[in-house]
């Protein structure tokens, strides 16, 4: 009798290690996975092409006004990119297209 009741405590403590740790495992996505970046140069490669081509989009510029462009770019088409898109962007092209 008392065996089978070191069983049973096992079985529960088995459960229960599952139940705690196994848990986030079984369920993928339960938790929301955080957004990955933006990829500036992508997004530049793939938005910005629609009015004029690749080598206009990304004429360099000097790092101060392309926060600036990027900005009348989007108001020329609004909902060209969100906010997060936007930074991701406007530092691609400081970093890579400036003079
Ligand atoms: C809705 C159409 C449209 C989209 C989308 C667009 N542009 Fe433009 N862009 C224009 C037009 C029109 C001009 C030229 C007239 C002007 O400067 O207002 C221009 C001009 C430019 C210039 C030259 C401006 C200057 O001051 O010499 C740059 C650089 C540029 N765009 C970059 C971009 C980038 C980077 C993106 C993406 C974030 C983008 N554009 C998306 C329409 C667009």
């Amino acid at each position: 009798m008392r065996r089978i009741f070191f069983w049973f405590a096992l079985l529960i403590l088995a459960l229960f290690i599952a139940a705690g740790c196994g848990g986030k495992n079984v369920s993928p996505g339960s938790q929301p996975e955080p957004e990955p970046a933006p990829d500036g140069k992508k997004l530049v490669e793939t938005r910005c092409v629609r009015c004029h081509n690749l080598s206009q989009a990304t004429r360099a510029q000097s790092r101060e006004k392309w926060p600036e462009t990027v900005q009348q770019m989007i108001q020329k088409s609004p909902g060209l990119l969100t906010e997060s898109e936007t930074a991701a962007v406007v530092l691609y092209l400081q970093e890579n297209h400036s003079r």
